[in-house]
């Protein structure tokens, strides 16, 4: 039994969902510690597609405790919609998913000011989700959120909602947009709050409680290690963090209690918005775009593609303590010809073996590469290491050892069975 934290090495979309929906067959408890709709964890079951924003992935599988916790922002719309398609498709909800009483709501002002931002920037737009995510996270700095403990009194919230509006409602009409009604919002989002009522909890004592009856735990983390607001690219991040670290403050999970960290990463490098990625080339974008592959599960935005980036995995596997690599869409590479690894890059002279702190000096520097003769075969019904071709092989073990990491499992393709442990 042991206590997981998974977390994306790159720039999110490193496929953890399918990793997630792997590990869970072995775990209790699954536990969503940070960010909100934002993220989109896809999952093949049989043929069937789920894609889930906010709801632990673990809810699929049937029979395991699905917790929400206090580090994440939970629009209330998307999460009812989700339980609801949920329940439409017969897959049970209640007695299974606990949402924090402590994590903060989604309200329409957030995503109204998170678009308001984002048009508002000539250059340098971050390229959100527009879910409203950064204004949720900003308020709760700024200790004038609203809670889901608040959120599902009818008072408490009726009262919240009249004081947030009035000063939302000014700096709306000052900049020329309407302003947000009182009595629209309060009905259907009180509405919802009855709806989502039972879920709410007290979640960080049933951690606790499970994780004294021996449960295994697996904190399933969403987006990546370089959109963390700490360590990521910033400005070009997201507002949570998203590294290991974040599932204990986002749970109430001791961190001496964690067993494990495994890191999820692509065989190459992907990243939705905007920021430097060293590795970015129009060569590998066109061919993924080509064969219909890397277009967002949230927002449908075609992903920029580059080589991997190996200074980013290194830099991930120190920041979070990454004990194995999870890699996925190997098969994306199957019909490359030369394929290519970033070891290091290169600034004005200087080799950077970890990525810097200074986006002004990340701008600059210059993937170096080393180059692997591809395998031009389909790697799909690979189901062990030895049914990999020896090119794939070779290309991996590089990875590895260039990644200062061990590789645990690889992904051959979308479907569950498509996974096998090296
Ligand atoms: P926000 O999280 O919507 O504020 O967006 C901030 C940045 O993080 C943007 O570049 C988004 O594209 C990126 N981002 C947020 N969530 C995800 C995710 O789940 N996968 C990949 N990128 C994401």
């Amino acid at each position: 039994m042991a206590n997981i934290v998974l977390v994306g090495a790159q720039w999110g979309d490193e496929g953890k969902g399918k990793i997630i929906d792997v590990l869970t067959e072995n775990s209790d408890v699954i536990v969503r510690s940070q960010g909100g709709n934002n993220a989109g964890h896809t999952v093949f079951v049989g043929k069937t597609k789920y894609v889930l924003h906010l709801i632990p992935s673990g809810i699929l599988r049937g029979g395991k405790l699905c917790i929400i916790g206090n580090g994440v922002v939970i629009d209330p719309v998307g999460l009812l919609k989700e339980i609801e398609g949920l329940v439409s498709m017969n897959i049970p909800v209640n007695g299974q998913l606990f949402i924090s009483q402590s994590a903060h709501v989604v309200m329409p002002w957030h995503k109204q000011l998170d678009i308001l931002k984002e048009t508002r920037k000539a250059d340098g737009k971050i390229g959100t989700t527009k879910n409203g995510i950064g204004p949720t996270y900003s308020e709760k700095a700024d200790r004038t959120g609203i809670r889901m403990v608040d959120f599902v009194e009818p008072n408490r919230f009726k009262a919240l909602l009249k004081e947030r509006l009035e000063e939302h409602n000014k700096n709306f009409l000052a900049n020329g947009m309407e302003a947000l009604d009182f009595d629209t919002i309060y009905a259907t989002y009180s509405e919802i709050a009855a709806k989502i009522k039972p879920f709410v909890k007290d979640t960080v004592i049933l951690l606790h409680e499970a994780w004294k009856q021996g449960k295994s735990i697996l904190f399933e983390g969403a987006q990546g290690t370089f959109l963390d607001i700490d360590h990521g690219t910033y400005p070009f991040v997201t507002s949570s963090n998203t590294t290991a670290g974040g599932a204990c403050t986002g749970s109430g999970f001791p961190p001496n209690h964690i067993d494990k960290v495994m890191g999820v990463a692509k065989a190459y490098s992907t990243r939705v918005g905007g920021g430097p990625m060293p590795t970015e080339n129009s060569e590998i974008s066109d061919l993924l775009h080509g064969l219909g592959r890397e277009f967002g599960a949230t927002t449908g935005r075609a992903r920029r593609c580059g080589w991997h980036d190996a200074v980013i995995t290194r830099t991930a596997v120190m920041i979070n303590g990454i004990d194995e690599l999870a890699l996925t869409n190997l098969d994306g590479l199957d019909t490359v010809e030369t394929v290519k690894l970033c070891v290091a890059y290169e600034c004005n002279g200087i080799r950077h073996e970890y990525v810097p702190a200074d986006i002004t000096v990340l701008e600059h520097c210059k993937p170096v590469y080393r180059e692997f003769p591809g395998w031009k075969t389909p790697t799909t019904s690979a189901r062990s290491w030895d049914d990999l071709p020896e090119n794939a092989r070779v290309y991996l073990k590089a990875l590895q050892e260039e990644c200062r990491t061990r590789l645990s499992i690889l992904s051959v393709g979308p479907a569950r069975d498509e996974t096998f442990t090296v």
